[in-house]
């Protein structure tokens, strides 16, 4: 049986942390400052340990009323922890397409089999853990036919919601309104869920991934018809008509909010594939929709003191009239988590670069971290964050030359993590071992880089998109169901074609990573006291 395969995995992976000599003390409960106990130099050289130990407290972020709703089993965006205790206090209700996504993607390697994703999951008893998954899985099914059913405007997709109630609702700033690239992000994690469920051998989850495949088949029924506008255009967000008519409904209708076009090459893009081999265009439109794309891949030469040139994807684009926009922050990198773009050599070896460029410009401006849109930090009289960074990254390498630089954010590193584990989780280390920095759920949203002030909240953002990449990301599984669908040549030709086009010569792929020299400074913020 394939479960018991799969068990047997556990066993071994957990029979050889055992083996490792223990910097934590205990294996079961390691102690939650356990960044102080690894050092740079252990990690370099085997970070299974280290990763162990960052799961565990990770997965404490794993819990009812703090990041999901077990009832409906829909994601929380996120909570903010108590200033002094670092305990949760009060959760934001609501939550998006692309927090599902994260979610989706950590139960897809439960479900699996995964140990990581076990250890995250259910450590004290890693057995448990696909059946957690698939359990709040099936609650979330019933959450989103529910939710189509009333809203049938929608045509499947999700706008920003309310999850504290037991049927979501969209929120007030998101009725009749539906944005595109954090759907792509959902679809396609759901698609790769499917296929996890389905290779598990098992009838129960077999069932599991039908239904799911039922709620997923309608959204290739009505992304186009929501979403494309002809042209090869797509719009970042649509304004719904009336979200209580069905899609086919002759008063409904579906603008584009803006001129703003998902057009991008970044994150946005993976829907631009769920058009493409699932919305039904026609030869003529498909071609259009990499047309409008085109002048958006852009290459640029990274140079800073001593490092460089080195060649990477420029974020050439940006849009006038929605929050999302192209910093070179890490957040961009989305797509590569989902889609088996690292199939390609080529673009593999263009992101490997984004992250020579990522970690060098961090040492060559002397800073303890790495930068991607953020939460800025938490007002301690209020317990709230005093907004939200968007424009945090590379300013000589992206459109916005202008740029907040004074907040760093441990997921920065999770498209390192993807190219180079233990490079990428130095830097992890290097963000969390300032004050404040870690908490009773593992991970703290962000730190100033002259350590006057952390946010504290705790986000599926910030916390889940490293546990994915440390997953691998999904796309073993999509890989997997695109062959089966027949689409998997199809998608490799395209991006083959468009990185070919536009990165013919690379400079610097003989630098090394950078490992980090700063720390943050210890300016007389106190850790949380719940936090040893
Ligand atoms: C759920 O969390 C909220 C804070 O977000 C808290 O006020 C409430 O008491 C919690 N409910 C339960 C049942 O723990
Ligand atoms: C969503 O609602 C529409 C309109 O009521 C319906 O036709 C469709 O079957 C529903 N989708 C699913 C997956 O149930
Ligand atoms: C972030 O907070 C700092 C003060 O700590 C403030 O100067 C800055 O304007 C804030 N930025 C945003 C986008 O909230
Ligand atoms: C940024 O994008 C705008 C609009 O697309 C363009 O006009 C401008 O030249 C770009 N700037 C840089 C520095 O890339
Ligand atoms: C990761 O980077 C380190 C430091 O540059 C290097 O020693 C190691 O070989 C790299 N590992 C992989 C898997 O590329």
């Amino acid at each position: 049986m394939r479960l018991h395969e799969k068990f047997g995995h556990v066993l071994t992976w957990t029979t050889l942390v055992n083996a490792l000599p223990s910097t934590s003390g205990q294996i079961n409960q390691p102690s939650c400052r356990f960044a102080h106990k690894h050092s740079q130099k252990q990690i370099l050289h085997d970070p299974t340990g280290f990763i162990y130990d960052m799961l565990y407290w990770e997965g404490k972020f794993h819990q009812n009323n703090i990041s999901y709703n077990s009832n409906n089993g829909i994601s929380y965006d996120g909570t903010n922890i108590d200033w002094v205790t670092g305990k949760a206090t009060v959760k934001h209700t609501f939550s998006a397409a692309s927090k599902e996504s994260l979610q989706i993607m950590l139960y897809t390697h439960a479900v699996a089999g995964s140990p990581e994703a076990a250890r995250f999951l259910s450590p004290e008893n890693s057995a448990e853990a696909p059946r957690i998954a698939a359990y709040i899985m099936q609650k979330k099914l019933q959450t989103y036919l529910k939710f189509n059913e009333t809203y049938p405007g929608f045509g499947g997709f999700l706008p920003w919601v309310s999850a504290d109630t037991q049927d979501m609702t969209p929120r007030p700033d998101w009725v009749n309104r539906v944005p595109g690239l954090d759907n792509g992000e959902l679809v396609w994690a759901v698609y790769g869920f499917i296929q996890a469920l389905e290779n598990t051998g098992n009838k129960n989850y077999q069932e599991l991934a039908q239904k799911w495949q039922v709620w997923m088949d309608y959204t290739k029924t009505t992304a186009a018809k929501i979403f494309y506008k002809g042209n090869g255009r797509v719009c970042t967000v649509i304004d719904i008509k009336d979200q209580s008519l069905p899609v086919n409904h002759p008063d409904q209708s579906y603008l584009c909010e803006t001129k703003d076009l998902l057009d991008d090459p970044f994150e946005g893009e993976i829907f631009t594939f769920w058009l493409q081999f699932f919305g039904g265009l026609s030869k003529a439109d498909k071609q259009a929709l990499w047309e409008v794309k085109k002048s958006q891949l852009v290459s640029v030469d990274y140079k800073m003191g001593e490092f460089g040139p080195i060649t990477v994807q420029k974020d050439q684009r940006r849009w006038l009239n929605s929050e999302t926009g192209f910093w070179f922050s890490s957040h961009e990198t989305w797509k590569v988590l989902q889609m088996p773009y690292y199939d390609i050599d080529l673009v593999r070896r263009v992101f490997a670069n984004a992250e020579r460029v990522r970690t060098c410009n961090s040492v060559a401006t002397k800073l303890p971290g790495m930068f991607a849109s953020i939460n800025n930090i938490t007002d301690p009289s209020t317990g709230d964050v005093t907004g939200y960074i968007s424009n945090a990254g590379i300013p000589s390498i992206s459109n916005q030359t202008v740029q907040e630089l004074d907040v760093i954010t441990p997921y920065s590193v999770f498209p390192t993590i993807l190219i180079n584990k233990s490079v990428g989780l130095v830097w992890w280390r290097s963000m969390v071992v300032a004050k404040k920095m870690q908490n009773i759920y593992g991970s703290t949203e962000s730190t100033r880089i002259d350590g006057t002030g952390v946010s504290a909240l705790l986000t599926w953002d910030s916390k889940v998109t490293t546990v994915v990449a440390i997953l691998g990301g999904v796309t073993n599984f999509v890989r997997q169901k695109m062959k089966a669908d027949n689409i998997y040549d199809e998608f490799v030709g395209i991006i083959e074609a468009e990185y070919s086009r536009v990165f013919t010569h690379l400079e610097g792929e003989d630098v090394d990573f950078c490992l980090p020299q700063e720390t943050v400074p210890d300016v007389g913020l106190v850790d949380f006291t719940l936090c040893k």
